[in-house]
């Protein structure tokens, strides 16, 4: 009987949201977003065409020893983390790489920064960039990702923890920002910003010119987000990016150069 009254709470709770949706709530960006999820819900809208995952993939074990101890915080995901397995093969790679110098683009509530600086050596500096909500980005971007940009501040996560000494946050649209103080200089990097192709060939791009020799580099979302896939599918016809893996069971990409 409890379940049932709290299901007809909730069935009436969310036809007022739909009203409201449908008739004022449209009028702002992040709530349209909303619709185009329940068409994608039905089948009835894509971004893009379906696009076709081309990366050869391999096995999380293959890229990462997936044994040893480690440092995990904030283990439960919020939509738009990464995943458990995820921030495990992303910790257990640094863990690996040992990297001085740490380079993230979307740092969103910070979760996977904050287990990137728990588990870097002690002297590793983690910097990290987002978007400010109040920043028009210079490229398109895809429409679902105004629901991870509008947000009060990035890096929520971190902001009280100890590791947080060893993590810098960057504020700025990755299409305009100046990494030149960073070239060459970064051992590790995670590209997690917007996620139309545009931006994912432009954070590609920076990636190349700011990654040390022996670096290694990861791209979140690829066969999830249609922009990611296809950007990173045209990359590896680039002999540079000719070496990229899509990791198995994971969405994630990985190149070490
Ligand atoms: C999916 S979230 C990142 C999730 C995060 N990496 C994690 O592992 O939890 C995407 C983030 O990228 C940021 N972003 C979007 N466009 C960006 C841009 N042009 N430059 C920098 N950051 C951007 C968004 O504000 C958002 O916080």
């Amino acid at each position: 009987m409890l379940r049932l009254m709290r299901f007809v709470a909730r069935y009436f709770t969310a036809l007022v949201c739909s009203w409201y949706l449908f008739t004022f709530g449209w009028l702002i960006e992040r709530n349209r977003v909303l619709m185009y999820s329940i068409l994608r819900h039905f089948g009835l809208w894509r971004d893009t065409e379906a696009v076709l995952q081309l990366l050869p993939v391999v096995k999380p074990s293959d890229v990462v020893p997936m044994d040893g101890p480690l440092e995990l915080y904030e283990p439960v995901a919020a939509n738009g983390n990464v995943t458990l397995l995820e921030l495990t093969i992303l910790v257990r790679s640094v863990l690996k790489v040992r990297p001085a110098n740490l380079l993230e683009i979307g740092t969103f509530d910070g979760r996977t920064t904050l287990n990137l600086a728990a588990n870097a050596p002690a002297d590793a500096r983690i910097c990290t960039l987002d978007l400010p909500q109040n920043v028009e980005p210079g490229l398109e971007v895809a429409a679902h990702d105004h629901l991870f940009i509008d947000k009060p501040a990035p890096g929520a996560r971190f902001k009280a923890s100890p590791h947080a000494s060893k993590i810098e946050q960057l504020l700025g649209d990755s299409a305009k920002f100046d990494f030149s103080p960073w070239a060459d200089k970064v051992n590790w990097m995670f590209i997690d910003g917007a996620h139309s192709a545009e931006y994912v060939r432009n954070d590609s791009r920076i990636a190349r010119e700011v990654i040390a020799p022996g670096g290694w580099i990861f791209w979140h979302d690829y066969g999830v987000w249609d922009g990611v896939t296809e950007a990173l599918n045209g990359l590896k016809d680039d002999p540079w990016f000719s070496g990229l893996q899509h990791i198995e069971g994971t969405c994630l990409v990985v190149l070490k150069t």
